[in-house]
């Protein structure tokens, strides 16, 4: 078992190894007063977990209230935020109490941002439930909805007050999940410590524990020192500007960690041809990619992408800072003029360039 101390506004731990789900009402009740709480899951989390946290809840003497939304990107708007907070309303929740988000990112974005906003800030914790959620979105207090013009627009930095993370469910998910929460592990191996990469060739399902602890080790190093996303907090948006863009001319009908594994192969090979990175780079995170059946290519043209990118939170005063990878295990933030954003993202069309020695 890992535990990891996450040092920001609120400080906590993110609990990592198989079965530290059992410790769910153990560890509820030693941070919380009151003895309420409300927990979010979607359909499928619901289906599969929902019924052991509630034992295990109330075996440590809480009452549990149960809030379901249909799982999916759409689910993570505007309605089922304010049910979310009506619901917690009708089950008189007191800030004493807390809310637990079961689930992947939409329900962990969407959870996170109604404990943000109810009662000016109600405690909440996080039990990922996909690799995704466990490396990146449960940790470093990011919470959001979509709004139409685009994804996370509304949302509240607002930490958990414990995240926990069972490896046995996240080695239960269907293959395609996993490899989807993949593409967020390469990007931390890309971005800050390439060892996690030789963990990626050796075999991720065996090295589960470490590599997720790995991820959130960079992540707790980089939310220390710039937990509002002022700055160097944007390294760990590579590949995120291609991605967000492609998951929406798809209709999100393309997955949060397949888009980002396009973004990141997309940016990796631009930076390679912009004499950014080092050769060999794009050609590693492109195999790495194919290994978890990741998708390397982008199907969308240069004009749709940019289009896209334009609404970009990243994007102020006509700059845009957009993450490159540098050398092996680090990247670099590069600020542009928006207009040069079509002749940057037409360089990902390139071949990646291998490497010379
Ligand atoms: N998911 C990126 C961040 O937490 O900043």
């Amino acid at each position: 078992m890992e535990r990891i101390r996450i040092d920001a506004t609120r400080c906590y731990d993110v609990i990592i190894g198989g079965g530290v789900l059992s410790q769910i009402g153990k560890l509820t009740a030693s941070l919380v007063k009151g003895r309420r709480c409300a927990v979010v899951s979607d359909d499928t989390t619901h289906e599969l977990f929902f019924e052991d946290v509630r034992r295990l809840l109330e075996a440590s003497g809480f009452s549990v209230a149960d809030f379901v939304i249909p799982h999916g990107e759409e689910s993570k708007n505007a309605e089922n935020y304010l049910k979310l907070l009506e619901f917690l309303a009708d089950e008189n929740l007191t800030r004493a109490d807390c809310v637990i988000a079961l689930g992947g990112g939409v329900v962990g974005d969407l959870t996170g941002f109604a404990a943000a906003s109810f009662l000016r800030g109600i405690s909440f914790i996080q039990i990922p439930t996909t690799l995704l959620a466990a490396v990146d979105s449960s940790v470093g207090g990011k919470t959001a909805i979509n709004l139409r013009a685009g994804k996370n627009l509304a949302g509240a930095f607002y930490q958990p007050s414990l995240v926990l993370c069972d490896t046995e469910i996240i080695k239960s998910l269907p293959p395609e999940i996993f490899s989807d929460g993949m593409a967020e592990v390469i990007k931390y191996g890309v971005l800050g410590n390439w060892h996690i990469l030789d963990l990626c060739h050796m075999g991720a399902y065996e090295h589960l524990e470490e590599l997720i602890a790995e991820c959130i080790r960079i992540k707790r190093d980089i939310v220390a020192q710039d937990e509002f996303d002022l700055g160097i907090r944007q390294l760990l948006n590579l590949g995120h500007t291609p991605a967000h863009a492609i998951e929406k001319l798809s209709n999100f009908k393309i997955s949060h960690g397949h888009a980002v594994a396009i973004g990141m192969c997309h940016m990796a090979r631009a930076a390679e041809h912009l004499l950014l990175c080092a050769a060999g780079i794009a050609a590693e995170i492109e195999e790495l990619c194919r290994k978890y059946s990741l998708p390397t290519e982008c199907i969308y043209n240069t004009e749709e992408l940019a289009l896209y990118a334009m609404s970009d939170k990243k994007r102020s005063s006509g700059k845009i800072t957009l993450v490159f990878p540098f050398v092996r295990g680090k990247s670099e933030l590069h600020t542009f003029d928006v207009s040069e954003l079509r002749s940057i993202f037409e360089k990902g069309f390139l071949p990646s360039i291998p490497e010379m020695f």
